[in-house]
């Protein structure tokens, strides 16, 4: 597995590598891998010939300078499990190779930025549309793997997709978990594993939730209690909790039709930002 810095190297092997036919599925990370990142490297070894990752912490897509310093970096750790998990190329470049200069131009997609993630981190969603854009141009990927963890993230890329005709295939993966129930993160790692314990609860503040929905209840009070629960705990401080049409992320008064709805939940437990959700 080679390890490419310069953009140029990285175009030149990934054109080799069309050029004998190869189809090439692609998985942008952040780095600091766990086996939510693997398991989408492991659907994309399986649905092409060559599975290739990026490992690049966005500046432009933290609102908090302090979020982006703090933010784990574990490149040796990272290339050995994608070694392991078949892996054919990784692409992990400086800011300086990827943002040689300031970059000037701003996504707006609408409705999708302006609730939940977006009111929380403003320029985020520009930020990630912006990377997202340019490693898309960088790897021209046959299919690109994205995680369901970040439910907002794949309705905006679905959006960039879609809007500037890129030529790929989106594939939404499902959240992987502990077996608490806590979704994975590489954010987990800043938690003590008494808060790990804690944590737990937020995938169980969920189900409880979904399961509230399927018996009648209205999405009001599925609400209410939902937030009158994450009080209890000293620990957490709610961000927001929205139950929220798939498609539009718009908040809804009453379920609609199967694999159609969303719970979000945002938490801080300490300084740690922590974000879940359920599609049913
Ligand atoms: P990062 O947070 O590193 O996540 C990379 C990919 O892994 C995303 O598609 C995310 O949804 C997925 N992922 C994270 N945790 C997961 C889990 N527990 N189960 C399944 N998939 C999971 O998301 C980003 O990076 C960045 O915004 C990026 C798209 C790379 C742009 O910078």
């Amino acid at each position: 597995m080679e390890v490419f810095t310069s953009i140029p190297a990285f175009r030149n092997f990934l054109k080799q590598q069309r050029a004998s036919g190869k189809t090439i599925g692609f998985v942008p990370t952040m780095g600091a891998l766990h086996n939510g990142h693997i398991s989408l490297l492991e659907s994309a070894g399986a649905e092409n010939d060559l599975a290739v990752c990026s490992i690049f912490v966005n500046p432009t897509q933290f609102n908090n300078p302090a979020d982006l310093e703090k933010y784990p970096r574990t490149l040796e750790a990272d290339t050995e499990l994608l070694q392991a998990a078949g892996c054919s190329a990784v692409f992990a470049p400086s800011v300086q190779e990827m943002y040689p200069d300031t970059a000037v131009m701003t996504f707006n997609f609408g409705n999708l930025e302006t609730v939940m993630e977006g009111v929380s981190r403003p320029g985020h969603f520009n930020g990630v549309g912006l990377v997202v854009s340019k490693l898309f141009n960088i790897v021209q990927p046959d299919k690109a793997y994205f995680g369901q963890k970040d439910l907002q993230q794949v309705a905006v890329i679905s959006r960039l997709v879609s809007d500037l005709s890129f030529q790929l295939e989106l594939v939404i993966c499902p959240t992987v978990r502990e077996e608490s129930g806590l979704a994975m993160s590489s954010r987990n790692q800043r938690l003590s594993d008494k808060e790990k314990i804690l944590a737990a609860n937020i995938h169980r503040i969920l189900s409880v939730a979904k399961e509230s929905l399927l018996k009648g209840q209205t999405p009001e009070t599925v609400r209410t209690n939902a937030e009158a629960e994450f009080k209890k705990y000293e620990a957490f401080t709610l961000d927001y909790f929205e139950i929220a049409d798939l498609k539009t992320l718009e908040t809804i008064s009453e379920i609609g039709s199967t694999g159609n709805n969303a719970i979000c939940v945002a938490v801080f437990l300490g300084p740690v930002r922590l974000i879940d959700n359920i599609v049913f």
